[in-house]
């Protein structure tokens, strides 16, 4: 299930997000989650089981657009879906009042979502 972040989840999610290539500098990333912290159009949530898995961040651009910036999920639990099902849960949460996209970061795997999702559409 999601959950907000919060401060006290800061390391976990720092860890999480440095498996973005473009979160790898500590500087970048500490700016990155600062943001999440106090921009209110930036919202990050965590994917927690028995532990927090997978983190998904939204940034809310011009009322319009809720941009999937960031998607992660721990190595150790990857290919059992948890990606799909963030985004899944993301386009529950904003599709009605925004048009969920990606950006530059997150576009290969959404669109491999999009792809998937087509195809068992195609198969109902
Ligand atoms: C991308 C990521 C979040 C996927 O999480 P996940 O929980 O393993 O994803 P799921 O289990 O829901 O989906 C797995 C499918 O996505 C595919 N996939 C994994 N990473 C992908 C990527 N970057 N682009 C496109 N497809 C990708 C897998 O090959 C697998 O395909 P299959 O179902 O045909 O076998 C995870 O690999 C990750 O944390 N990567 C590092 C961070 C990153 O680079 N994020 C940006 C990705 S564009």
């Amino acid at each position: 299930m999601f959950i907000r972040y919060k401060k006290n989840y800061e390391k976990i999610a720092m860890g999480l997000l440095s498996f973005m290539p473009e979160e790898k500098d500590v500087k970048k990333l500490q700016q990155t989650i600062k943001e999440y912290e106090t921009n209110t159009d930036w919202h990050l949530f965590l994917w927690k089981e028995e532990d927090v898995l997978g983190a998904i961040g939204v940034r809310i651009e011009n009322d319009i657009n809720a941009v999937v910036q960031h998607i992660t999920v721990n190595p150790s639990h990857r290919n059992s879906g948890i990606g799909k099902k963030m985004v899944e849960e993301i386009q529950n949460m904003y599709g009605d009042k925004y048009a969920v996209c990606a950006n530059e970061s997150t576009q290969q795997f959404l669109n491999k979502c999009t792809e998937d999702t087509q195809q068992n559409d195609e198969n109902d």
